[in-house]
């Protein structure tokens, strides 16, 4: 057993969406969130200077003394997941994207779009870690930087976002193969609906969904659930956007938090 709360954190609101996936299937784990809302988005960064960011925020959430991190940012696990396990030995450290390439391999899947930011899919990290368990598996790739920045100015549930899920999707499924996409981006659980919409015949596969089914297992089998407990899940900014406070409101209205500015120094 291990009450001390799960450290997790993004560029910005997308890695809520693995905070939801955690209250859903594991209730009484508890959070430390840090949303980097200042900085992003990250995704058109340099792998320094992304390396740089996440560096920072790891030490902060070991200073509040967390049993475990997910980086709840697909383009963070890209840049800087092995860099991070190194610094860090002594605290587990979990990234998106493993979790996800496994369950698309288990499932037997034979074609996969990915759609991701720009770092993310440079990095050309989920097809070559789907290609190194199945080779046989045929990637279709995409990167989609508006996303982000529209999902961050609050217009998830709006046409305009609508017809920018067309514009970057509607060629990029017409001309491939592919009915399984992998939301290679964990603000993209956020505009699911209209992928869902405008592609009904696509399986979608959901990287901050899946990290929470294996962290599920790890904690089961290291002895580390936590027990009901009266800590107040926290989540960090380092700028209290009103989308940021908004969407933690919405998506955890049932919850006891505390919502607060962290600046970095220079
Ligand atoms: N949620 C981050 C990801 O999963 C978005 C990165 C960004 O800020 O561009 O990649």
């Amino acid at each position: 057993m291990d009450n001390r709360p799960i450290g997790f954190f993004d560029s910005g609101l997308g890695g809520l969406t693995s905070v939801m996936e955690l209250h859903e299937i594991l209730p009484d784990e508890k959070v430390i969130y840090f949303g980097d809302t200042a900085r992003t988005p990250y995704g058109s960064k340099s792998p320094d200077t992304i390396r740089e960011f996440a560096g920072q925020i790891v030490d902060y959430l070991v200073s509040k003394d967390v049993k475990l991190i997910i980086i709840a940012c697909n383009t963070v696990t890209a840049m800087a997941l092995d860099t991070l396990r190194e610094k860090y030995p002594d605290v587990p450290i979990y990234g998106v994207i493993g979790p996800v390439v496994r369950k698309v391999v288990k499932d037997g899947v034979k074609k996969v779009g990915i759609i991701a930011t720009k770092a993310t899919i440079s990095s050309d990290v989920y097809s070559r870690k789907i290609k190194e368990l199945d080779p046989s598996i045929e990637t279709y790739s995409l990167a989609c930087p508006a996303f982000v920045p529209l999902v961050e100015e609050g217009f998830t549930d709006t046409e305009i976002m609508k017809m920018t899920v067309a514009y970057y999707l509607d060629d990029f499924v017409k001309d491939n193969d592919f009915d399984n996409l992998i939301l290679g981006c964990t603000h993209y659980p956020l505009v699911a609906k209209h992928i869902n919409e405008l592609y009904p015949q696509l399986n979608l596969y959901n990287s901050s969904a899946e990290v929470v089914r294996e962290l599920k297992d790890y904690l089961e089998e290291n002895d580390m659930l936590a027990e009901p407990n009266e800590f107040q899940d926290r989540y960090y900014a380092s700028d209290l956007s009103d989308n940021f406070i908004a969407m933690t409101d919405l998506l955890f209205k049932d919850r006891d938090s505390k919502i607060k500015l962290v600046k970095f120094e220079d």
